[in-house]
């Protein structure tokens, strides 16, 4: 649709960035941006009505993102950029180059291969744009950028190089590893702002092997130079090794909660350091206070929690019992509980509770008891709480044993 609208208005139209790298790498990605050499809000205007959809645009950079329905009745989105001559002149010492809009869009890019470029015009359908040799360095597997200020422009692209070298298992080119190390001397990170940091530091985690990424940030020294309480030590690396593998077991599961990776790997980087240290970090992270407090509750709760399961271990161990310590626990911290433990017997009874008994729940309510005359509301929650134990423990399995327990 959008190259048959560039025929028509007689528009250079081309799919960019991630989108075309993913293709070519023969990945799934879903966020199709494109770059137009024209007016690109107008454009997306008329992609919108050809498409039915609606516009968001933003002025300041003209850029716009058309939002519709797909066949399937799914919310799809296209980002629409403008390619323009006049952003990045030369200065006027240079002889003038004489370069294309599209060329000078992808040369503000990170990589090579996020610079490539696929023309979606008729005549041109699928023509390939690749001027900085992204074939070769994905055929050589080796992330380049492409020219030496890029990291100097906007050094969050530090972090994404190792997000791609692990994601893609490609290899950050020497020239570009000089770069990095020039700019971390320049002490660039550490000129981030935190939300910056924050944002790259999410996607990162979000990925699908985070602890690869991680060690090769410590490796290069990213995470000393975000907070040196970050640092992986010995200790730490075995917990986030067993985190991670915890973590894809929870994701096999498909239950409808899904835990933050930010704050399961911040649990694991963050093992050992004091309430201060903690609060440190958070602040260079520009966490919310919401998103802090989360953060120092589960650390709490889950240190509170594991000397609980020990003695709930080496007691009756009743499944009432169990709940009673897990159910104060968000999922991030029984995860966090899981890979830390080093009891396997523990390490199962987290799994039981976080599998079947925290999807128990009772077949009666308070309404059951209003209208068996009981006294109102406050001693419901109590008598509820007292007949969902017995039936955790599995002495009151119908509803009628339920209703008799709460009048016994
Ligand atoms: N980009 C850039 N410098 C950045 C961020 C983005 O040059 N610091 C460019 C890259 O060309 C990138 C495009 O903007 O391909 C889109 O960025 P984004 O959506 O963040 O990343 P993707 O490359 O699509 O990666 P992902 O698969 O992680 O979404």
């Amino acid at each position: 649709q959008a190259g048959a609208l560039g025929d028509t208005l007689g528009v250079p139209v081309y799919a960019v960035g991630g989108f075309v790298r993913d293709l070519l790498l023969g990945r799934t990605n879903l966020d199709l941006d494109i770059v137009v050499e024209s007016d690109g809000i107008a454009f997306a205007r008329e992609l919108a009505r050809a498409l039915k959809g609606r516009v968001r645009a933003h002025t300041k950079f003209k850029t716009a993102v058309v939002i519709f329905s797909n066949e399937s009745g799914e919310e799809e989105r296209i980002d629409v950029a403008t390619a323009r001559l006049e952003y990045y002149e030369y200065p006027a010492a240079l002889p003038t180059v004489e370069l294309s809009s599209i060329k000078m869009d992808l040369f503000r890019r990170d990589f090579t291969i996020n610079a490539q470029a696929v023309q979606l015009n008729k005549g041109h359908f699928g023509r390939l744009i690749d001027f900085f040799g992204a074939q070769r360095d994905m055929k050589d597997k080796v992330l380049r950028v492409l020219h030496s200020l890029s990291f100097v422009e906007d050094p969050t692209r530090i972090l994404r190089a190792i997000r791609f070298e692990k994601r893609f298992d490609f290899q950050i080119g020497q020239q570009t590893t000089r770069l990095i190390k020039n700019a971390l001397q320049l002490e660039l990170i550490e000129k981030l702002s935190g939300r910056r940091i924050f944002h790259e530091l999410e996607a990162v985690l979000k990925e699908t092997n985070p602890l690869n990424c991680l060690h090769r940030m410590d490796e290069l020294d990213v995470l000393r130079r975000i907070s040196p309480h970050l640092r992986i030590t010995p200790t730490k690396n075995q917990v986030l090794e067993e985190l991670e593998n915890v973590i894809k077991w929870y994701r096999l599961l498909y239950l409808d909660d899904s835990p933050e990776p930010w704050m399961l790997y911040l649990l694991g980087l963050l093992m050992g350091c004091a309430y201060p240290e903690v609060k440190e970090v958070a602040r260079r992270l520009s966490l919310s206070r919401r998103q802090e407090e989360d953060l120092q509750d589960v650390r709490e709760l889950s240190h509170k929690c594991l000397g609980l399961l020990q003695q709930w271990v080496a007691g009756e161990r009743t499944m009432s019992g169990l709940y009673c310590i897990l159910s104060p626990m968000r999922t991030e911290g029984l995860l966090y509980l899981m890979a830390r433990t080093k009891t396997d017997d523990i390490r199962r009874h987290i799994s039981y509770y976080l599998t079947h008994l925290r999807k128990i729940s009772l077949d009666i309510g308070g309404d059951d008891l209003r209208n068996m005359g009981a006294d109102p509301s406050p001693v419901y929650a109590r008598v509820l709480s007292r007949v969902l134990g017995a039936k955790l423990d599995g002495n009151v399995p119908t509803r009628k044993e339920q209703l008799e327990f709460a009048f016994s």
